[in-house]
């Protein structure tokens, strides 16, 4: 059988991610795993995520489509799961794909759906996004800064740090002093064209005041301005979040896919 010449082995890690690599004669690797951190920022600041609780890791899995159904894809999983320290795993999948099956499988549980949007800078209209940005919210700041998102968990404390050159822009509004909304943005490590971006998040009592647009506005353009190589951006946001729909439908982002989450607790 061809499965009992399968390796998994685990690869060295430089980046804060953990890897496996499914390894098959002489050489070719059929399969990887990965483990990435969850994005705190994504899930808004001011409130817990709804489909995604603490201790949760993202589960990346691929199998070459020449080597799948030979049970390379469960090994990796059995190996993932052997050595994570977390107590969760979530993988987000395509509807009806062979990732959604192969979750099922394992007993993961479906915790939700997102939405995928896509804005192009091509399709904003420069003017008119600055007068987004200009438009006065008495009592309220805006801010920037920019960084890497590895420097900390809380966008508090990303603000806190001083701005330096990195992969992410943060634009905030405050209200004496206290943040109040956000919504950040980093460079895509796959593909320097696109970013992707988090929030905009706005805390329960500032609600209602279109804090989020015009952070989600001002960051658009600011991040063109410290990135000028990008293109567009990509944001994934809960199916049932209709207002977070509708703000990234008027900002110009149009539907790009819809993905399923899945969670499996670990022993
Ligand atoms: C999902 C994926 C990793 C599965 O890898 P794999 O090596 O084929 O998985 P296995 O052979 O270990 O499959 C285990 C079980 O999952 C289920 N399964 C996997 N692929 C399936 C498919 N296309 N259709 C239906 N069931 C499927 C089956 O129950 C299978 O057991 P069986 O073959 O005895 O029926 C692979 O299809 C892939 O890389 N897909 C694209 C990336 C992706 O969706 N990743 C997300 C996964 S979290």
């Amino acid at each position: 059988m061809r499965e009992r010449l399968i390796d998994i082995v685990a690869v060295p890690d430089h980046s804060g991610i953990a890897r496996w690599q499914a390894v098959v004669p002489p050489g070719f690797v059929a399969g990887v795993a990965d483990l990435r951190p969850v994005i705190p920022f994504e899930h808004g600041l001011f409130e817990v995520a709804l489909d995604i609780q603490p201790g949760a890791v993202e589960l990346n899995l691929y199998v070459e489509p020449q080597w799948r159904r030979r049970g390379i894809g469960s090994l990796l999983l059995a190996a993932v799961g052997e050595h994570a320290v977390q107590q969760r795993l979530v993988a987000e999948v395509a509807a009806g794909s062979a990732g959604e099956a192969f979750c099922v499988r394992h007993g993961f549980r479906h915790t939700g759906s997102r939405c995928h949007d896509l804005l192009s800078y091509g399709d904003v209209h420069q003017a008119w996004l600055a007068e987004l940005v200009d438009v006065g919210h008495a009592g309220y700041r805006l801010s920037h800064w920019t960084g890497d998102l590895s420097d900390a968990t809380q966008v508090e404390e990303l603000l806190r740090h001083p701005s330096r050159p990195g992969s992410a822009v943060l634009s905030a509004a405050e209200a004496d002093g206290d943040l109040v909304a956000y919504a950040v943005a980093a460079v895509d490590a796959m593909s320097q064209r696109r970013a992707r971006q988090y929030g905009p998040s706005v805390l329960a009592a500032h609600r209602g005041r279109r804090l989020g647009l015009w952070v989600n506005a001002a960051l658009i353009k600011r991040l063109r301005e410290v990135h000028p190589h990008i293109d567009e951006i990509e944001a994934r946001t809960a199916e049932d979040d209709l207002g977070l729909l509708a703000l990234r439908r008027h900002l110009g982002f149009h539907h790009l896919r819809r993905t399923r989450v899945y969670e499996l607790a670990l022993p």
